[in-house]
């Protein structure tokens, strides 16, 4: 049961909870009429104390899609945490109007404090370098409507593995099925963190190589999940600038690349991938996209308890 919970990380949803929504939101691309009234009368509070463009509007027409509408804002300057007020406060408050929570906060950990204080279901739309389950949820529809399954799988994970919260969930996800492997390609500054290797690879018996070359593994790939590197966490400005462009992933390096591999990326890109792979069939990450909103339109349909 998936009413009234909470999504802070990709494990509180049991893998049968995946499939669940997965197959929701496959139902709803093939027949939306049918899903256009299930909200009606509930509220979507989007609070965005860090810009975004997809997860923001993705949760925005997630929620109109299914019939519901949606409050909150896009800049932390304008709400009142720029008065001072604490997370838990504006929690409690938004909690009072909105039937559920979409957040997204620089602090590792806010969106679990959030989930504390509010009587209203709390999805984290990304929480610093921490997590982002929902673009989790985007990569899972894409990897099963592109590749048929998450088990038997060697994903390359590329970029910026550090601050990369989209790899950190990945990761985690995917480290539940059967067969997985994952090659970690990134600067030596830029590797995932310990807690992702010792934590949850380790335990889990997953195997995986680092190196810092991607056109020396890009063969052996079924999986390329490419990442921007993540300017604004970097304490100095200087740093970002020598690493900005470790990876740039062209025509020439896909052709290394097996014929039936998908690229993804969480998307903003910035120069990490060359437009000329935009049309390569291959590339998935404009899908993915897509893909992106109907499983955000089923989360919230199953966390508010109406299918
Ligand atoms: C990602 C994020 O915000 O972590 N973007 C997204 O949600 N689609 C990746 C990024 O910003 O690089």
């Amino acid at each position: 049961m998936l009413k009234g919970r909470h999504l802070i990380e990709p494990d509180n949803l049991t893998t049968g909870e995946i499939d669940e929504i997965c197959l929701l939101a496959e139902r709803m691309i093939v027949d939306s009429a049918s899903y256009r009234d299930i909200c009606r009368g509930k509220i979507l509070a989007a609070l965005f104390f860090e810009p975004s463009t997809r997860t923001r509007l993705s949760f925005e027409a997630a929620m109109q899609r299914i019939g519901g509408s949606v409050i909150g804002f896009s800049d932390a300057a304008v709400s009142s945490a720029s008065k001072g007020e604490s997370l838990a406060d504006t929690i409690r408050t938004v909690a009072a109007y909105a039937d559920i929570i979409a957040m997204r906060n620089p602090k590792e950990g806010a969106a679990l404090l959030a989930s504390r204080v509010s009587r209203s279901p709390v999805i984290n739309a990304g929480d610093g370098g921490h997590h982002h389950p929902t673009q989790t949820l985007t990569d899972l529809m894409t990897i099963r409507a592109l590749k048929g399954a998450f088990s038997g799988l060697t994903v390359g994970l590329c970029g910026d593995l550090k601050f990369g919260r989209t790899v950190h969930s990945l990761a985690k996800a995917l480290s539940r099925y059967p067969g997985n492997r994952f090659v970690l390609i990134s600067p030596a500054e830029l590797a995932i963190p310990d807690y992702i290797t010792g934590g949850v690879f380790a335990p889990a018996g997953i195997p995986w190589t680092s190196c810092e070359r991607l056109e020396d593994v890009i063969g052996s790939l079924d999986i390329l999940y490419m990442t921007r590197v993540q300017r604004e966490r970097f304490f100095n400005e200087q740093d970002y600038i020598r690493l900005k462009d470790s990876y740039i992933l062209d025509a020439e390096k896909m052709k290394l690349a097996r014929g039936n591999m998908i690229v993804l990326h969480p998307l903003p890109r910035v120069n990490e991938i060359a437009p000329e792979v935009d049309a390569d069939p291959r590339a998935a990450y404009f899908k993915q996209v897509r893909y992106g909103m109907f499983v955000r339109m089923a989360l919230i349909a199953k966390l508010l308890g109406v299918l």
